[in-house]
């Protein structure tokens, strides 16, 4: 049900539908919800309040090995926050990178709205929080942890792509 409640209002694309499945059966409450947000370590800090909001605006599902979360040149319209498992981003023939528990993807398109400028791929049976872009820019000014530590990665990713253009 929640699946389909949330495609139907929008949260979650149709183009997912075959990926993505409601974590821990079709019933995930908000309580439960609340509970795994609180053990996810940037969330950590969040009142009751906080994470009764985020509660709101987020998605837990389930994505099998090998499934692509999103592909290159494509439209972005979620952000994901990986719980557990990891994922293969394939930014190029020659650069891949892997990102596993407490770290994220898909901010960049909701950030400039610009086309995917990677595909992602599940490594492993991924859990995943999922945000629609519609509620991303809501979600940094909720939890100011999360914007600093998407800047902080932005930075990051910027160093390293400039060191190996003068390599
Ligand atoms: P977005 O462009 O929306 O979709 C593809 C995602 O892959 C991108 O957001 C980032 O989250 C991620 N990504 C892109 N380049 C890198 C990189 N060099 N290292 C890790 N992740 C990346």
């Amino acid at each position: 049900m929640e699946l389909v409640g949330r495609m139907l209002d929008g949260s979650i694309p149709y183009d997912l539908k075959g990926v993505l499945q409601p974590s821990a059966g079709p019933l995930v409450g908000q309580d439960e919800k609340i509970e795994r947000l609180q053990e996810v370590p940037i969330f950590e800090g969040c009142s009751r309040r906080q994470l009764r909001a985020l509660a709101r605006i987020t998605g837990v599902f389930d994505a099998p090995a090998e499934s692509v979360l999103m592909r290159a040149g494509e439209p972005g319209r979620e952000f994901f926050f990986i719980l557990d498992g990891s994922a293969r981003v394939e930014v190029s023939p020659r650069k891949r990178a892997r990102l596993g528990p407490g770290e994220f993807f898909g901010e960049m398109s909701l950030l400039d709205g610009q086309p995917r400028s990677a595909t992602v791929v599940a490594e492993t049976p991924l859990r995943l929080l999922v945000i629609n872009g519609r509620h991303f820019w809501p979600l940094l000014k909720e939890v100011p942890e999360l914007a600093q530590s998407i800047m902080a990665t932005l930075s990051r990713r910027l160093r390293q792509a400039e060191k190996s253009l003068n390599a």
